[in-house]
């Protein structure tokens, strides 16, 4: 059976951890690191991580479910997350998270038979000025009605 943590992600963690003065302080880049490398965090990886880092699993499980970010089974190509708090509510985001999931034939929480978009509501993802928003991976997309987001999705290949 192979590690849960490749020797070359575990060079990775410790290279990452050597730079704090303890090394629990770490967790949030090294979190990235192993859900950059792996695509989500299993429960295996919180496991391997807290025994890296020498914390309990629990503070890596805070941390994993606290932060949206953070993803804890596979997601399609596209991630979308979209903003539902208050901001963007008002603005109309309600209506947005609808027809996302009419165009997508998905609901919240879900991803499309082809694995190309996982959509997952969010709370406020600190662009308020530009509600309603959402991201798409690593991108914001501000401003958005319905017209705009099927533009956005007819550019995504
Ligand atoms: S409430 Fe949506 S970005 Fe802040």
């Amino acid at each position: 059976m192979s590690p849960v943590l490749s020797a070359a992600l575990a060079k990775k963690i410790d290279d990452l951890a050597a730079r704090y003065p303890a090394k629990q302080a770490a967790l949030l880049p090294v979190l990235h690191l192993v859900q950059n490398e792996k695509g989500f965090l299993s429960a295996e990886d919180e496991q391997a991580v807290a025994e890296r880092l020498g914390i309990l699993p629990v503070k890596v499980r805070e941390v994993v479910t606290f932060y949206t970010m953070f993803r804890r089974s596979p997601v399609g190509k596209y991630h979308i997350q979209v903003c539902t708090n208050l901001s963007c509510s008002l603005a109309g985001g309600d209506g947005l998270v609808e027809h996302l999931e009419a165009r997508l034939g998905i609901s919240l929480g879900g991803t499309t038979a082809d694995g190309k978009f996982t959509l997952t509501g969010v709370e406020c993802l600190g662009a308020c000025e530009q509600a309603p928003c959402l991201m798409i991976n690593f991108d914001y997309y501000g401003n958005l009605d319905a017209a705009g987001i099927d533009r956005i999705l007819e550019g995504l290949a």
